[in-house]
């Protein structure tokens, strides 16, 4: 699938809130930018306030409205960056470099899927939900956390259809005490499925694409790496393929079938 023309745009922010213990919900308004992000694709931002940090944050989104002209972002605030992003205020401006990367594909032929979700890769997959509502593609999710109050989306997956959510935390603090591997594997035992769709820690997508290998079901999996350029041109993001070769995450991701990526 190919991306949208990638180009600098600016936005201002409409509202910046915690959602949850360590995340924000920050919706921007992007006219520019918010028609052409296809769920699983990212943005590129420009945090403004402080000149000696010239590299922007890639960020993916968890709603872009076209009527609206909005993109919203759950993100998590880890460093400077993301934390000079969570004091931005209504009214603030800056610009994106969107779209970027590759969306999520609809598999042909899948009428059930899953969706699974570690901590804040939750973002790309309440897109992948909506884009599977807007398809007329069934789908149930999984949805794991550290803990109760890092949770954040599962409201939002019951009201965009899911069948059933499957909420685990690693402190048994909400949902059943495990891992969202756990919690996938007795889906797929029941059956039924056609494709996984995960973003989380690395740890956590290897262990669903192996799973999913195990139980003979398609497996697309959203990758992060650390990103410089973020349009192919420093190689910074590479990600090992099982064949021996390399692949940019920005540019040829970050969106992968998991049977490509070396685990
Ligand atoms: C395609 C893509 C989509 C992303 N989408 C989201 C999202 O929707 N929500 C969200 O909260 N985060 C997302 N991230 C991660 C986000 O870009 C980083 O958390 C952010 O760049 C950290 O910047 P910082 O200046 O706050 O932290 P830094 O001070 O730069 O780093 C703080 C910590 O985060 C780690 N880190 C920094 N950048 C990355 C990165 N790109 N990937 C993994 N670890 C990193 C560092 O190693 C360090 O441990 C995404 C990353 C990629 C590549
Ligand atoms: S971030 Fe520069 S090549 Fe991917």
């Amino acid at each position: 699938m190919t991306a949208d023309k990638t180009g600098l745009c600016e936005f201002t922010v409409v509202s910046n809130e915690a959602v949850a213990d360590g995340l924000m919900r920050i919706v921007l308004s992007a006219p520019d930018v918010a028609f052409r992000m296809q769920a699983g694709q990212f943005l590129n931002l420009a945090v403004p306030g402080d000149a000696s940090q010239i590299l922007r944050i890639p960020l993916s989104f968890s709603h872009a409205d076209a009527k609206a002209g909005t993109v919203e972002i759950v993100y998590a605030v880890v460093g400077d960056g993301t934390r000079r992003l969570s004091r931005m205020a209504p009214g603030d401006a800056s610009t994106v470099v969107a779209p970027c990367g590759n969306p999520w594909p609809l598999v042909e032929g899948a009428r059930r899927a899953c969706v699974v979700a570690g901590g804040v890769g939750i973002t790309p997959v309440v897109a992948c939900a909506r884009m599977l509502a807007e398809a007329d593609v069934a789908f149930d999710a999984v949805v794991g956390a550290q803990t109760s109050s890092r949770l954040w989306g599962t409201d939002v997956l019951e009201e965009l259809g899911a069948g059933r959510v499957a909420v685990t935390t690693d402190d048994g603090s909400a949902g059943r005490a495990g891992f969202t591997t756990d919690a996938l594997a007795e889906l797929l035992a029941e059956g039924g499925y056609d494709v996984v769709y995960t973003c989380g820690p690395e740890v956590m997508m290897a262990g669903v694409a192996r799973i999913c290998r195990e139980a003979g079901v398609a497996c697309r999996v959203s990758m992060e790496r650390m990103m410089c350029c973020g349009f192919g041109a420093c190689g910074t993001c590479n990600v090992a393929m099982a064949d021996g070769t390399y692949k940019s995450c920005c540019k040829d991701g970050p969106v992968f079938d998991a049977e490509e990526v070396a685990w």
